[in-house]
């Protein structure tokens, strides 16, 4: 996607400086920063103060970090060590976990002098192969939007989503905001209700990426989904997701679980936006088996900003020492969501359709 008219993916390869280059989400949406990420411990930082986030663009993130760790000492030993080093940054999306056993798989078999390099190679297809992925989500949710916007007489077709599922989240396009840009440049009126997202304001980057593509939206509280709702002004909602059981829950940031109940009192379609990689054929039960990472209360007791001087910082919410509790993710059971949206086409959230349409897992689940 493009930024101020550059196009941009959320992290590339710097071919002079032989490094990987990545956007500091923190900074947006108030500030463009990119940096390069030099050694193992910036890999881990990268990912666990999030840096970069979003289930996709970790995983990738972390293939890059296998490759620096093969190109400083390509042992077994130090292959082992760097699965477990990066696999500890972030608990719930599964995207990481797959494309570490991806790297360790193809790695392992090769001859230690041969590692660096193929390290490198499989890093750039696991990011390459995620911006078609998400291409191709984009083009099967459009027929949805499609659908929904047939039947409303050129009226915008009101899409709600929460976090940032977006190409920020990913290599490039998004998951769930990859339908979005694809009905937009089709010339399909939508407008975007978008969830702030509450403690880290993931929302403003979904604004900040909608309003450089020049898609109408509207960035709202998180309770005030249901009430929308209620008033007829969504018309569906996609949300992405962080991990998928082969059932069909998906886990996704805090709040998507509320959405997606408001949305099945309402009888609003609720759709999520997923890549293969991020389909868990080891889980069932999502309630009980997804490990939802607990963030630091500190992102709960307090916010960053900007403020009128244009000075980017950081305030307190609470009283002190107000016990904040944050878990970042929930997990919402298939018998909510409407249908996944994946590379292959929509799918019922449901194991039997899932493996109707993923054969190739039928063994790992
Ligand atoms: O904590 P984050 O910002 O990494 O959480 C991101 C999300 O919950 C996204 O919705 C999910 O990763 C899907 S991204 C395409």
């Amino acid at each position: 996607m493009k930024v101020n008219g550059t196009p941009y993916r959320s992290l590339w390869w710097n071919t002079d400086a032989e490094v990987l280059e990545i956007i500091d989400q923190r900074w947006l949406p108030h500030d463009f920063v990119t940096q390069p990420v030099e050694t193992m411990e910036d890999f881990a930082d990268a990912i666990t103060e999030m840096r970069v986030r979003g289930a996709p663009l970790i995983g990738a993130t972390a293939a890059y970090g296998i490759a620096l760790k093969m190109a400083l000492d390509p042992s077994d030993t130090s292959l082992e060590q760097a699965w477990t080093f990066l696999n500890g940054t972030r608990p719930t999306a599964i995207n990481l976990r797959w494309a570490l056993n991806r790297c360790r798989a193809q790695l392992m078999p090769l001859p230690e002098d041969e590692r660096a390099s193929a390290a490198l190679r499989l890093a750039h297809e696991i990011a390459d192969e995620d911006v078609e992925i998400n291409r191709a989500i984009g083009r099967h949710g459009l027929e949805i939007i499609k659908e929904i916007a047939a039947k409303k007489d050129g009226e915008p077709v009101n899409i709600l989503t929460h976090c940032n599922a977006g190409w920020l989240a990913t290599v490039d396009w998004g998951t769930a905001t990859s339908p979005m840009y694809h009905a937009h440049d089709a010339g399909i009126p939508i407008h975007v209700w978008v969830d702030e997202t509450r403690p880290r304001n993931q929302g403003a980057l979904t604004s900040w990426e909608l309003g450089s593509h020049g898609i109408p939206h509207t960035y709202i509280t998180d309770n005030a989904g249901g009430h929308l709702m209620q008033h007829g002004q969504v018309d569906m909602v996609i949300t992405g997701t962080d991990r998928t059981t082969r059932a069909g829950d998906v886990c996704n940031k805090i709040g998507t679980y509320l959405k997606a109940l408001a949305a099945k009192d309402n009888g609003v379609p609720f759709y999520v936006a997923l890549p293969s990689p991020t389909i868990d054929w080891t889980v069932s039960d999502g309630v009980v088996e997804i490990p939802i990472e607990d963030r630091k209360e500190r992102e709960i007791t307090h916010v960053w900003g900007r403020n009128d001087a244009g000075k980017i910082a950081e305030v307190q919410v609470t009283p002190d020492g107000t016990p904040g509790g944050n878990p970042a993710f929930d997990v919402t059971p298939a018998r909510l969501v409407t249908g996944l949206i994946t590379e292959r086409g929509v799918v019922a959230a449901d194991e039997a359709a899932m493996i109707e349409m993923f054969p190739e897992f039928r063994a790992a689940s």
